[in-house]
Parts: C-alpha cells; structure tokens; sequence
C-alpha cells in the first residue's frame, strides 16, 4: 500500500513504546518473512525477554559496556562550533557532542552488536551473520565476534566494499568472511536481502545481528534498547555539565540506531526536542537522497512495514 502523504501516517498512527503481539508499533514493524524464519524469531524473542530483566546478563553486559567498550563515552563541550553559531548578542545554543567515536572500534554500533553477541551464546548459537554499509556495523561485529571466538561472516554491497576498503581489511584482519554483495546497486539493501537468505538458509546454527532499527520484530525493538545507554547517559552527564535538561537532541538517522538510542530516554520530556537528520544528498526533490522518513511511501522491506524510498515498479 502506497500513502501520497507520509505525514497522514504520522498523524493518525501514533507509535507506541511497546510493540503489540504482532510486533507492530502502530502501523510499522512486524514480521514479514517466510515461514522458516518464523521459529527462529520466536526463539529471538522468548530469548531477549528472558535476558531483559535478567541481572546476571545485565551485570555482565554493563561490565562489558564499561571495561571493554569503554563506556561511558564522554559529552563533550564543542567550544568552536558553539562559537561558531553564537549570536551577535552573545546568546545562542550551547553545542555538546555524545563522543560515541570513541567507543572501541570507534562508532555507536558496538554497543548493539556486543549485547547480540552476549544473546547469541545464550541461546546457543556458533555462527554470527551481519550486514554492513559504511563498515562500522561490520567491523563492531566482527570485533565482539573474535573477542568471543565465534564464527562471523558478514555481508558488504561490492560498491560499499570498495568505499570502505579500511573496513572490510578490519574486518578480514579480526578474522571475519566479508561476503560481496552484487545484485541491485550493490550497496546496505541488498546487504541485508542477503543476509536474510542466509539466514533462511542456515538457521539452525546462525544468529544474525542486524545492525539498526531495521528487520523484523523484535530486531528494532531490541537494538533501540541495546542503544539506550547513549540517551541514558545523557541525563546524568547534562546535570553534571549544566545542571539541566537539553532543549534539543540531534541525531542523524540512517537506519535509525543512534537517533533511537539517543532519544529513547527522552521520550517523555515534553520539553526536550527531539530532531532526526536525514541525508538530502542533491536535494530531497531530487531522485539522489537518503531522505527516508521525509519522502518515503509506507511499504513492506526486509521484514517490516516502514517507510521506503520506493520505485515505479516496487509500488
Ligand atoms: C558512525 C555511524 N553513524 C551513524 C550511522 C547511521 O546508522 P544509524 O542510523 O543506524 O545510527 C552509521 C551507519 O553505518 C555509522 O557508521
């Protein structure tokens, strides 16, 4: 089904915090996939709500988290920028910047892929599978994945191996297969199809980390609460900076991990906006953007209902 008008959706179709029994929240996510996959996402979800809550998984995770990521990361005063966007009155906003590149292997998506690992071992799995398309997601992957001494393969599109090059050499050099990916435009889509059919085809022995707020339920579930650590430090590192509360977070948003990380904690706080930024690339009239949530049509890919950046022929 194909809206005119993405913001008819976001009016009328509230996404609530939790996903209902279907794993929809609101009109978005699900669970489109064949029947073989089916199993494996139950067995996800009875195994993710049963670390949850758990203390001795939480205790390990956050100790992991601290010693081995290196968190918390720091919330960073950008003296310059905020000078740079000073008024001529001397008001303006204050810049901080969340200093998540200075986790371990150097972005956010470490933090999902430790606490995937962590849940993959309890549920018995040898074989880890992930998509990636600037490398990060891959290379996070591949280093939890040769801390814990599992098997990782992980799936690249051919044109975002050859961007990337230092990061498909890292993840090569931490032991991982970097599979290349050449259907379609050979890019993040088409990493993901095929890591899905994987997936499909050894599920078994496989756990896949998705590496955003993407895939079936409970994937966006569960790497928003795997990021929710970023959002949650922010608090205390706002009162320990300044005594309050930010009026505004930003986020850019690709899949979405980071934004829903930083912004899950603050969901409640009317006060605190909160601002997603999208890739306009030549201009989001223009064909050549990234502008998902801004221009895309409501559509079903990689197991859930989202919003797509949508071709003729898909609609
Ligand atoms: C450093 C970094 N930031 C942000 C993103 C965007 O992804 P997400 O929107 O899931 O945070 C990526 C994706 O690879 C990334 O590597």
């Amino acid at each position: 089904m194909v809206l005119a008008d993405p913001t008819e959706i976001i009016d009328t179709h509230f996404s609530p915090e939790k996903p209902d029994a279907t794993g929809h929240f609101g009109r978005f996510g699900g669970q489109f996939v064949p029947e073989t996959l089916m199993q494996n996402l139950e067995e996800l979800y009875a195994g993710y709500m049963s670390i949850k809550d758990d203390p001795s998984f939480q205790a390990e995770l956050a100790g992991l988290l601290k010693d081995y990521v290196g968190r918390a990361t720091p919330l960073y005063f950008a003296e310059r920028l905020t000078e740079r966007y000073a008024r001529e009155d001397g008001t303006g906003p204050q810049i901080y910047l969340k200093r998540e590149d200075l986790t371990h292997t150097g972005a956010h998506k470490i933090n999902n892929s430790l606490a995937q690992v962590l849940l993959a071992r309890r549920l018995g799995k040898t074989r880890i599978i992930a998509e990636t398309g600037a490398g990060q997601h891959g290379v996070a992957t591949a280093t939890v994945c040769a801390r814990f001494g599992l098997q990782c393969v992980v799936f690249m599109g051919v044109k975002d191996m050859e961007r990337q090059k230092l990061n498909v050499f890292r993840m090569r050099l931490l032991g991982a297969e970097v599979k290349p990916v050449s259907d379609g435009k050979g890019t993040l889509t088409e990493a993901l199809s095929a890591a899905i059919r994987d997936w499909v085809t050894y599920p078994v022995e496989t756990h896949y980390i998705v590496g955003s707020v993407a895939g079936p339920h409970p994937y966006p579930m569960m790497v928003r609460d795997f990021h929710s650590c970023i959002g949650k430090e922010v608090r205390w590192q706002a009162m320990e900076k300044w005594g309050g509360k930010p009026d505004v977070l930003l986020a850019c948003v690709g899949g979405g991990s980071n934004a829903m990380g930083l912004f899950d904690d603050w969901k409640a706080d009317m006060g605190v906006r909160l601002i997603g930024v999208e890739a306009a690339g030549k201009g989001v009239d223009t064909q050549e953007h990234a502008a998902t949530l801004t221009k895309g049509k409501l559509g079903v890919l990689h197991g859930a209902m989202s919003y797509q950046l949508q071709t003729l022929d898909a609609i």
